[in-house]
């Protein structure tokens, strides 16, 4: 059977928020390509003389979706690079303003499945990084960061309650060897908490959430793009963003919110989901992944 690189989560809410349909000549950045799902929907949507910019800071990513998107009409242009770099991107390309952002945060199903590192159910050297030229991997800093560090990040980034025994239980493993492999991780997992085979996932997920977010700078990167969304959004551009983890979602609501527009303020935001929207049961029931999603969309507005 043909595995999918992934199945899109929220696709036509997100495709009914992105798109103005009072603007016609759309500018539109996919900053999150993944399997091109979204791309393929937006691209679709747009008239022909409309541009399509697709993003994704892993080149697998690009490969597949730029071959998945070659027969649109519409001009696409593809770019590997990080979606905190949205402003350099955008102007690189010739263009000084936009009409739409879209991020679909996370990973995609085919990074989870095929790139090291990312799964604790395959055992393979613990990598995480999604762009692979990025400095700094997961066995870095499990093997150089200082306890408080790990015990931050497992807090922090894998809401994981008194992770210091967790680090303090990495600390001892690297005193014998180097940390190299996801499945060494597992074990110093199920060693200290004797999870055994009964509910490991859970556990697992966060601990494994944490160091991705981690690694790969996740959190700033999402406060850059937004602050850039306000500068490159014309009037009536708008954003969308879908998050799978409470703090990208709480950084999302607050930058909406704290961008609202006001009558003494020149540019900001028109909140188009006053209640976050969040995936059916139907949807759920068909792709799990999808559970966690939460999105959220606003409108420039200039006064
Ligand atoms: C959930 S998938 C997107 C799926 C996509 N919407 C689709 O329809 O297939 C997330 C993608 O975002 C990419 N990504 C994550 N953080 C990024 C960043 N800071 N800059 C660019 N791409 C990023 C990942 O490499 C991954 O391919």
């Amino acid at each position: 059977m043909k595995t999918e690189y992934h199945i899109p989560v929220l696709l036509e809410t997100m495709n009914m928020y992105l798109i103005n349909p009072k603007i016609d000549k759309h500018i539109i950045v996919d900053c999150t390509l993944g399997g091109g799902g979204y791309s393929e929907l937006i691209s679709d949507n747009i008239k022909e003389d409309s541009k399509l910019i697709c993003v994704d800071k892993d080149i697998n990513a690009i490969n597949h979706s730029s071959k998945r998107l070659e027969s649109r009409k519409a001009n696409i242009f593809f770019k590997q690079g990080n979606f905190a770099e949205i402003k350099n991107i955008v102007n690189d390309l010739g263009f000084n303003s936009i009409t739409g952002i879209v991020a679909d945060l996370g990973l995609s199903s085919y990074q989870l499945t095929h790139e090291e590192g990312f799964s604790f159910m395959n055992d393979t050297a613990i990598d995480m990084r999604a762009d692979k030229n990025s400095s700094i991997d997961a066995s870095q800093i499990l093997n150089e960061y200082k306890e408080s560090q790990l015990t931050y990040i497992f807090e922090t980034f894998g809401e994981i309650k008194k992770a210091s025994r967790l680090s303090r239980a990495i600390i001892n493993f690297r005193k014998t060897k180097k940390l190299e492999t996801t499945g060494e991780l597992v074990n110093i997992i199920q060693k200290e908490y004797d999870l055994k085979k009964s509910v490991p996932v859970k556990f697992l997920s966060k601990a494994f959430q944490a160091l991705r977010i981690a690694v790969n700078d996740e959190l700033n990167d999402l406060e850059k793009l937004l602050a850039s969304s306000l500068e490159i959004l014309s009037d009536g551009g708008r954003i969308v963003v879908v998050s799978y983890h409470s703090l990208e979602d709480r950084i999302v609501k607050n930058f909406f919110k704290n961008n609202e527009i006001k009558n003494d303020m020149a540019k900001g935001f028109k909140i188009l989901t006053k209640k976050v929207i969040m995936p059916s049961y139907e949807e759920v029931k068909r792709n799990s992944k999808a559970r966690s999603a939460k999105l959220r969309a606003a409108e420039v507005v200039l006064a």
